[in-house]
């Protein structure tokens, strides 16, 4: 067996052993499952960085071969562990369908509610499992109490799934849906805190805003805005579909009232899982979007009532989160940050070249888009697909005309040096 094939065996056994649980499909008990959730500290590659070690984290996603993956900000990958873990979770509910959807996995699933409280540095009561951002905003937006006149603030860069749940209020309620524009490139934060401050007025009652836009992968001030905005009594509801995952994240010291993720982009879970944050003293503002046995649940599960469930998925979501563990967030965090400055100062040099994302670190992270001058990006997106296997997303909104270029964990150098030379091609 030569060198590689050692490595990756060895790296896979240290996070098998870390995850040993998932092995044993339908004997699979709670007793496997703590297994899961007490084990990820014995990782030893903890002090590694070396491109070797990120080759090893790569080799744990499977993709088809000869396709170079920069598209995770549409859909992430689950790794091999993950699908794994998912796979005998549904193969131990099969084996007996009654007892495990209903209770016979309730402590496995207050076990992953408390998975993800930890990754995010909040309590388990203000967690709720749920089935992505979209459902999420939806379930703030469908909350509000708001009258004719009461005034709701969404940059220009909202995703749909942040801006329709408000519209359809603005239609039928006559609430007013303030957009303000923010530049592609801001100087700093204070220039995006300064657009906020002056959008509120006394008739504003939310907030809603993306921890990272997905157009251009721009970092907006979560903090900076939910201090200004408490001042004044008004909420803070966070898509953070694009973030959580991506960079270490303490929900509490970010301060929003509510934040949102789809955990099958950045967190690499199953397919249709996503997680609600709640701060406790806002709970009091929700109500579950759909009503079903559990409704009047004094604490937060009350949001994720939807009796027969994807509850393989949903403890799948735990596996994915240990897996991240397993490697370590502060680990990632600073991948995150080392990739964005190795792209970044590859495609300095180059002037057919433009980045369209902002270069400081508290306004950029994993996603830059950028533009091939004078190429139109649908050009450039069906060129790199066709000629390099480099998947991407093209962004045209705002301007861009621009690829937009994720690098999550199982991108290397190596990847980015090949995807420079693609665009430098073209
Ligand atoms: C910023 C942002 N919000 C929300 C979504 C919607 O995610 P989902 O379809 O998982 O609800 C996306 C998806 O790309 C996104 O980028």
């Amino acid at each position: 067996m030569n060198d590689h094939n050692n490595h990756r065996r060895k790296f896979i056994k240290t996070i098998s052993t870390a995850m040993a649980g998932f092995a044993v499909a339908p004997a699979f008990t709670s007793t496997n499952f703590d297994k899961v959730n007490n084990s990820t500290s014995d990782l030893s590659l903890v002090n590694d960085n070396s491109e070797a070690y990120w080759e090893k984290v790569k080799q744990e996603f499977l993709f088809v071969d000869g396709l170079k993956y920069f598209n995770n900000a549409s859909l992430g990958s689950s790794p091999v562990l993950v699908q794994r873990a998912t796979r005998n979770f549904r193969e131990t509910l099969d084996s007996f369908p009654s007892k495990y959807m209903w209770g016979g996995w309730d402590e496995e699933k207050e076990k992953t509610r408390q998975t993800v409280a930890d990754f995010f540095s909040v309590s388990n009561e203000e967690i709720a499992l749920i089935h992505n951002t979209t459902e999420g905003m939806n379930l703030i937006a469908r909350s509000m109490d708001l009258k004719k006149g009461d005034e709701v603030i969404l940059i220009d860069h909202e995703h749909t799934s942040g801006t329709i749940p408000w519209e359809v209020w603005q239609e039928t309620k006559g609430v007013k849906l303030v957009r303000p524009k923010v530049p592609i490139l801001p100087k700093n934060k204070e220039e995006l805190i300064a657009i906020y401050k002056k959008a509120i007025t006394s008739k504003t009652k939310v907030i809603s805003m993306c921890h990272m836009v997905n157009t251009n992968g721009m970092i907006l001030p979560v903090k900076e805005v939910s201090e200004m905005a408490h001042k004044k009594g008004i909420l803070v509801a966070v898509d953070g579909a694009q973030a959580a995952g991506m960079f270490s994240i303490d929900l509490h010291d970010l301060g929003c009232d509510f934040y949102t993720v789809s955990s099958h982009k950045w967190l690499f879970s199953p397919k249709g899982v996503g997680i609600f944050y709640s701060k406790k003293e806002s709970q009091q503002y929700l109500k579950p979007l759909m009503v079903c046995k559990g409704h009047k649940d004094e604490t937060i599960r009350r949001l994720e009532n939807y009796n027969t469930r994807n509850l393989p998925e949903v403890l799948g979501l735990g596996a994915s989160i240990n897996f991240l563990n397993a490697i370590g967030l502060e680990k990632i965090h600073n991948r995150t940050y080392e990739l964005k400055k190795y792209f970044r100062n590859k495609i300095a040099v180059n002037a057919s070249l433009k980045l369209k994302t902002p270069a400081a670190d508290n306004l950029s992270a994993a996603i830059q888009v950028v533009e091939v001058i004078g190429k139109p990006v649908s050009r450039v997106k069906t060129r790199l697909i066709d000629q390099y296997g480099i998947d991407c997303r093209p962004m045209s909104s705002f301007g861009l005309n621009a690829v937009r270029l994720s690098f999550a964990i199982y991108i290397t150098k190596k990847d980015i040096d090949y995807l420079v030379n693609a665009l430098e091609s073209i």
